[in-house]
């Protein structure tokens, strides 16, 4: 390591710049965010001024003197883009001085450099390539960009509020650091992360009090939505939950490719079913979940798709909060959300497709049956979840409701995987459709946007060109 990564407080320091182009604007920004005095030499330059005009927040002098001339031991640091001769001559003023010097994009007279940042408040993270490659810095802080919560600044600004509140009541460091994971991963912090500010104060201030409560002990369930399958469609919380997990319960919905992107060791438990074998069943699940969160575990229920779209989230959630359990729910990406979005199909279109319903297909036959007369409007786009099975039922019944025969529909079986199947045709087709898709997971698609669809264009292009060939 070339360079020491350090955080310099600038706040009120006199920072002298020289040098008039864009480069030396970039710094200038940077500078005054950090609430640095700018003296920028800048020889009376139009750029400078505009730069000056432009920075609403922040201070800075443009001197029209000679920046050899100044006195540099009043300097903090010195920052120097000029790119020709005087940066040799402005770096050596300031080593002579002892002043931290930076000269943009000359490594040999820098004594520190910038590195590239990501800034969110009070949480600032720095990457550096000690000068090798600002490119690949740049990467890098993208990367780490995308991981970090949005509002993870605003979390640590609302922590240090009540830092020193908390260290008076708690003894000892252990607790101390307990307590604070807790909040960052409990409800607490998701309600900062989440903008609900006096939400996350107000139980803040309550759990610093409540010291001795068992409950405090006890660990916290995620129920967390997985997405359809491809893992990229995991979001930012979804994974940060699945990286802090110590035990993972998982249903059968949930591809491999997405506990890869769990924590190593943390436990996996399956509790779906699987191909045709029953599953634990919901008590059971209940049961287990809050027996982990008891033993202080960060638990993780992975659902495939949304948890409380058709994934008995909510039964869930009401059973470990009344058995005193905090819960913390992660929005995943619904199947119909996913797999329209990968088929190219708008699932609303202005005045086309005003209305959308999910539907699950299980009371689409026997006992319970649907009442089809609700979705023949044809400005209503219905998307049949577990309908693979039922999708006979579904055309007959929406039929003799009332709904076109020749109405565009879709089959998307597993949706977003790498082996997904889309098909597409007309609503009276739709059962020989799914026979045709294969096992699911899948979905019926039923609404004239079906026709807008990348996967219907290409299924048209397909047919006129083996129509030329049979010509
Ligand atoms: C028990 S529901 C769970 C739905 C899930 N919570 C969601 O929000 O997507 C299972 C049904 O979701 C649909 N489904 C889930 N993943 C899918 C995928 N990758 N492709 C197509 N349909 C999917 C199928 O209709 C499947 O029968």
């Amino acid at each position: 390591m070339r360079f020491l990564p350090v955080f310099l407080d600038l706040q009120g320091a006199s920072v002298a710049l020289v040098g008039t182009g864009p480069a030396a604007a970039t710094k200038l920004r940077l500078l005054q965010s950090a609430g640095a005095r700018v003296r920028w030499y800048a020889n009376g330059s139009g750029i400078a001024e505009r730069a000056i005009a432009e920075s609403a927040a922040g201070h800075a002098e443009l001197i029209a003197a000679d920046p050899r001339a100044a006195d540099f031991s009043a300097f903090t640091a010195v920052v120097s883009a000029t790119g020709d001769d005087l940066d040799d001559e402005i770096a050596a003023r300031a080593w002579s001085h002892n002043v931290p010097v930076n000269v943009v994009d000359r490594l040999d007279l820098s004594t520190f450099i910038f590195p590239a940042i990501v800034d969110r408040g009070d949480v600032v993270v720095a990457v550096g390539t000690g000068g090798a490659s600002p490119v690949l810095a740049r990467r890098l802080r993208e990367r780490i960009e995308a991981l970090l919560p949005a509002r993870i600044g605003d979390l640590a600004a609302l922590m240090g509020r009540f830092r020193s509140r908390a260290a008076q009541v708690r003894d000892g460091a252990a607790s101390l650091r307990q307590f604070w994971e807790r909040v960052m991963d409990g409800p607490i912090g998701a309600a900062a992360l989440g903008g609900r500010w006096r939400e996350a104060e107000t139980a803040l201030a309550r759990a610093i009090e409540r010291s001795d409560d068992a409950r405090a002990q006890s660990g916290v369930v995620f129920l967390v939505g997985a997405g359809p399958g491809d893992a990229d469609l995991l979001t930012l919380r979804a994974l940060q939950a699945l990286q802090d997990a110590d035990i993972i319960f998982y249903d059968e919905l949930v591809t491999a490719e997405i506990l890869d992107r769990a924590r190593r060791d943390a436990e996996r438990v399956p509790v779906g079913k699987r191909s045709g074998r029953p599953g634990i069943g919901q008590d059971a699940i209940n049961e287990r979940l809050a027996d982990a969160a008891r033993k202080g575990l960060k638990v993780v229920r992975l659902k495939g798709g949304d948890p409380f779209i058709f994934g008995r989230g909510g039964e869930e959630l009401d059973y470990l909060r009344q058995a005193g359990i905090e819960v913390v729910v992660v929005p995943g990406v619904t199947a119909a959300i996913g797999c329209a979005a990968e088929a190219g199909l708008p699932l609303l279109f202005r005045n086309e497709a005003t209305q959308l319903t999910f539907m699950s297909a299980q009371h689409a036959d026997g006992v319970g049956k649907t009442d089809w007369s609700k979705y023949v409007d044809s400005k209503t786009t219905l998307v049949i979840y577990m309908g693979l099975s039922k999708a006979a039922a579904v055309r007959d019944g929406l039929i003799a409701a009332g709904r076109d025969a020749g109405t565009p529909a879709a089959v998307l079986v597993r949706g977003t995987r790498k082996d997904a199947k889309y098909l597409t045709g007309r609503l009276d087709e739709i059962a020989v459709l799914a026979a045709f898709a294969g096992e699911g997971p899948g979905l019926l698609v039923i609404g004239d946007v079906v026709a807008r669809s990348d996967i219907w264009r290409n299924a048209a292009a397909r047919g006129r060109e083996s129509a030329e060939m049979a010509a």
